[in-house]
């Protein structure tokens, strides 16, 4: 179905066409003056110098040829030259009919499907999955849904972080805990036991204790160092004790993202990239990309447009030993051979916009990937606390996502027994719901690359740009919902959503039929806030509605019927909205 504001381009066009004019000038826009009219179109002034003639004339020739046109109610020329439009009521309702037909609420798909490989969550093993993994947890995976929603076809891939120092740190660690175990006997050649010798709970306080021991005793640092180096040589051991590592990890860590209502299609590794390295680097010195520098392997990547200095990308380091960059480069060797893709999109963490810079460059000039493949970086600033500083527990520790999701169901819980709608149960359950809600919302709309400050009292406000307001709007609708059901007497007739009786009504039609543009936006922009901001104006304008308009009182059987189409039209695109971000609604609150 094609968006409301193309259609009206094409009869803006038409009409500075008859008119003898270039077509391209009847370009529409929404209004910049809510007041004066809903669209524009500034043709006139671009036309002026084109045809030596004063804007406003054309802009007068262009209002009279369109003058009597079924889709307007109004068109106007303005000084210097604007023309100005109001969209008649039949028009639009019109339009929302066939949105509400269309099981895609009239958005259309992209005609071009691509292949899209999304790198988010990036959590480390061994390492609880903590408030700094939540965002690009959240935000990838919206732009995951947002994606498929156009047609695209998208491979959501964790990977996990399972290949650095804290192996090694844990290894020594155990080691020196548990000497007996057969893992550390380099002569022991049986069959490693298929128990982990650690639960969950353990590992996470393995970690944290090698991790401040090796800060401080540099002996054992260097072990760790060893083990690390070992394991990644393919020592048997180590090799047994990292797979229950993984194991135990990646079982935690899929609970705490079903929490989250975040899924990914495949679980990748950062190890499964080393099998690609050794090739990679020999293409790369091969092709003449790859050059010693102060002992290491490096590729230039710099440009002389550059304005800041961005440093060679490191390939081996002078002992030999592999790099973050290395993995990536050697990740994207992978993903092309399993998928083509024609776009990899990285959510993760804006300081890191140097290093993929790097990647990406390399990739590109050495060939890794095609020419047009688009590698994408969407990264996102840190989720602080009220003080200003990276978010942390009341005792200063790293926040555990589990706890943090458990903080703000909790808070919401306590705001509505306040109120005293439903019994525990329901509440609980309800809480959970409305709990997630907050939280993505809360992070979602916000501009990505933006710092915010995790507010637990100001995310579960049920009134104000919240996750809660844009639920209480459904919820709301809903149960106008249940009550028009409830009727004894409603209109026999096939029921349509009506030209608006009033200003708010048509506010609300207009705000509707915009939802493909804000859809589009946010995937062009990959900037799910966008959407954010979208349900918000939406919920806004419904609830303006609602409040000057008499659904359940109003006489007119018709009209009542009307409202109800529209009602449950602001539902879907509600609900698909909100759907793309990640989360749902409950059916009361
Ligand atoms: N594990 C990394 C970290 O915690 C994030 C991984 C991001 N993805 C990537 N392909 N480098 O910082």
């Amino acid at each position: 179905m094609e968006k409301l504001i193309d259609q009206i381009t094409k009869i803006v066009e038409d009409g500075f066409e008859a008119c003898g004019y270039e077509r391209s000038l009847g370009k529409v826009t929404l209004s910049n003056r809510p007041d004066l009219c809903e669209y524009q179109c500034n043709g006139a002034m671009a036309g002026a110098k084109l045809y030596r003639k004063a804007p406003i004339a054309i802009a007068g020739d262009v209002v009279e040829k369109l003058s009597g046109e079924p889709a307007f109610e109004e068109v106007s020329a303005a000084a210097p030259g604007f023309i100005n439009m109001k969209l008649s009521g039949a028009y639009l309702a019109a339009y929302l009919e066939e949105m509400d037909q269309d099981a895609h609420l009239g958005v259309a798909q992209d005609e071009e499907q691509e292949t899209i490989v999304i790198d988010y969550g990036g959590p480390n093993v061994a390492k609880p999955l903590h408030v700094g993994h939540l965002r690009s947890a959240i935000i990838g995976e919206s732009m995951k849904r947002i994606y498929r929603f156009f047609g695209h076809r998208v491979i959501g891939d964790v990977h996990l972080g399972d290949w650095g120092l804290q192996m090694g740190l844990i290894i020594e660690e155990l080691r020196d805990r548990e000497p007996q175990l057969p893992y550390f006997d380099e002569s022991y050649e049986g069959e490693y036991p298929q128990e982990a010798p650690f639960t969950i709970g353990e590992l996470e306080e393995i970690y944290p204790a090698a991790s401040a021991r090796s800060k401080e005793d540099e002996a054992f640092a260097a072990r760790a160092h060893d083990a690390t180096y070992k394991l990644q040589n393919g020592n048997r051991g180590y090799m047994a004790l990292w797979n229950h590592i993984l194991n135990v990890s990646v079982s935690d860590l899929k609970k705490n993202y079903e929490k989250l209502g975040v899924t990914f299609d495949i679980w990748k590794k950062e190890s499964d990239a080393q099998p690609y390295i050794p090739d990679m680097i020999q293409k790369m010195k091969d092709g003449g990309f790859a050059h010693e520098s102060q002992g290491a392997l490096v590729v230039d990547v710099a440009r002389e447009e550059d304005t800041k200095e961005i440093p060679p990308c490191i390939l081996l380091k002078s002992d030999g030993a592999t790099l973050y960059s290395t993995t990536d480069l050697a990740t994207l060797v992978e993903r092309e051979k399993l998928f083509a893709p024609d776009r990899v999109l990285y959510v993760v963490d804006k300081r890191q916009e140097l290093h993929f810079t790097q990647v990406f460059r390399c990739a590109k000039k050495t060939g890794i990937v095609r020419p047009e493949t688009e590698l994408n970086f969407l990264g996102f600033g840190t989720m602080n606390g009220r003080d200003g500083k990276p978010f942390k527990t009341r005792d200063g520790g790293v926040m555990r996502l589990e706890y943090l999701i458990r903080e703000i169901r909790d808070a919401v819980y306590d705001k509505m027994m306040e109120n005293r709608t439903m019994d525990e149960e329901e509440a609980g359950k309800t809480a959970g719901i409305i709990g997630l809600a907050a939280l993505k919302y809360g992070d979602l709309s916000n501009q990505a690359s933006k710092d915010y400050v995790f507010d637990v009292d100001r995310f579960t406000a049920f009134e104000g740009n919240t996750g809660p307001y844009i639920l209480y709007t459904i919820v709301r609708i809903k149960s106008i919902q249940a009550k028009y059901e409830a009727l004894e007497d409603k209109f026999a007739g096939e029921a349509r959503i009506l030209p608006a009786a009033s200003g708010s009504e048509k506010e609300l039609q207009l705000s509707v039929s915009r939802l493909g543009d804000a859809l589009r936006l946010a995937m062009e922009e990959r900037a799910p806030h966008k959407i954010c901001q979208y349900i918000y104006e939406l919920s806004d304008a419904f609830n303006h509605f609602y409040h000057e308009t008499r659904i359940m009182a109003e006489t007119d059987k018709e009209r009542q019927a009307g409202y109800i189409r529209l009602l449950a039209l602001v539902r879907r695109a509600l609900e698909t909205c909100i759907g793309l971000l990640g989360f749902e609604a409950p059916d009361r609150m």
